[in-house]
């Protein structure tokens, strides 16, 4: 990934969970980096963690306010874009579905508008990676993984949001980034990129597995379970992350054959439920405490869910690292490191991760 040293990198999102370790990991590969997203919503966040403001090169601005945006991407003139800035909580959407649709679909229009309307001064921009998710596909609750070309679809606002987004980046890439028109109209390849559930270290969001465990301990609470026979593609955030880092390699490079959708998600023994997840993470640390209770109040949430990865092996030549029991064990050893000894190893990990392994 020599490609990233002394790139500009821009990230939206850069404050979020995947955003942030993004940010870092580009930084190790040498890159110099800007974020733009709106300020950390959890208390704590691992961007506050990291030293915020003070140590995170960006703005704090919303992907809907179009000027903000287009003036903070031509002062940087990056070489390669990654779009995480999302709503990317199912429950959230349930009560907030407008806004879910409005940051989360017309986000992905407006930046990609925004890079057309301004090409001309973007002289460095040669590629665009849009994080989307597994949520995409129409649900149809089977026991295979679901491939790039399957049905798009959502039952929930946040997947049906995101299905949505994938239709748009595909719209732009065919009317205003068609590759047949590069090199000549344009010299910007865009990909969509779809990863499947994301434990690591620093998330805080709410509605999430690992963090409400966590929630739990630092609350002396019991959490609660509400769907524990749900199976889905877990993976550390470090393996999509250099998935997309991949990608955006092939795009930097030109290779219009990847300006397309690629899935990156576990091998098939990484598709677990979430009681499995739950058992394997309180052998680790015992403190973890739970108890399920299911409700048929609860909204709508798929059951069986899983990725082929398939292209992305044979084609990007990206494979998960790290096994499911290292995954949850270096996710968990994160937390234990803050609870317990105020300790962030992110940088830790990242070096040990990028050096071959992750425990
Ligand atoms: N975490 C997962 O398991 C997972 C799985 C699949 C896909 N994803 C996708 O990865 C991306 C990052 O997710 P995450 O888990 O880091 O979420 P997160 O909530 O930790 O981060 C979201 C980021 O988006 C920014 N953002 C939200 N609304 C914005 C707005 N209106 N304007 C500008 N910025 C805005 C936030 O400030 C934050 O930086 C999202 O696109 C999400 O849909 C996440």
């Amino acid at each position: 990934m020599n490609i990233y040293k002394n790139k500009n990198v821009f990230i939206s999102g850069h404050s979020g969970f995947k955003g942030s370790w993004l940010y870092l990991f580009l930084e190790n590969l040498g890159s110099n980096v800007f974020g733009y997203s709106l300020k950390p919503n959890t208390n704590p966040s691992h961007f506050t963690l990291m030293g915020g403001s003070n140590y995170f090169n960006g703005i704090f601005a919303d992907i809907r306010d179009q000027n903000t945006l287009s003036a903070s991407i031509s002062d940087f003139n990056p070489h390669i874009i990654f779009h995480l800035a999302a709503q990317p909580l199912v429950r959230e959407s349930y009560k907030n579905p407008i806004e879910t649709f409005e940051v989360n679909s017309f986000g992905i229009l407006n930046l990609l508008y925004t890079i057309h309307k301004s090409k001309d001064k973007l002289t460095n921009l040669k590629a665009i990676v849009i994080i989307t998710t597994d949520k995409v596909y129409h649900n149809e609750e089977w026991i295979w993984g679901y491939r790039e070309n399957d049905k798009l679809g959502g039952y929930d606002p946040y997947s049906a949001s995101k299905a949505c987004g994938e239709i748009i980046a595909d719209s732009m890439r065919s009317s205003f980034f068609n590759i047949n028109e590069f090199g000549k109209l344009h010299n910007i390849l865009i990909a969509t990129a779809r990863a499947g559930n994301v434990i690591g270290g620093g998330d805080f969001s709410a509605d999430r597995l690992i963090p409400d465990l966590i929630y739990g301990i630092i609350n002396s609470k019991t959490t609660i379970i509400r769907n524990p026979l749900a199976t889905r593609p877990w993976q550390n955030v470090l393996e999509p992350l250099r998935g997309y880092l991949m990608l955006g390699e092939k795009l930097l490079q030109g290779d219009t054959s990847f300006a397309n959708s690629f899935n990156f998600g576990p091998d098939i023994s990484g598709n677990i439920r979430v009681i499995d997840m739950l058992e394997i993470a309180k052998e680790i640390w015992g403190k973890i405490d739970y108890k399920v209770e299911t409700s048929k109040n609860n909204p709508h949430e798929a059951t069986l869910l899983m990725l082929d990865t398939s292209k992305a092996y044979h084609l990007l030549q990206w494979k998960p690292k790290l096994s499911t029991i290292d995954s949850i064990k270096s996710t968990i050893n994160w937390y234990k490191e803050f609870i317990e000894n105020k300790n962030i190893i992110t940088q830790q990990q990242l070096k040990c991760y990028m050096g071959g392994g992750l425990h």
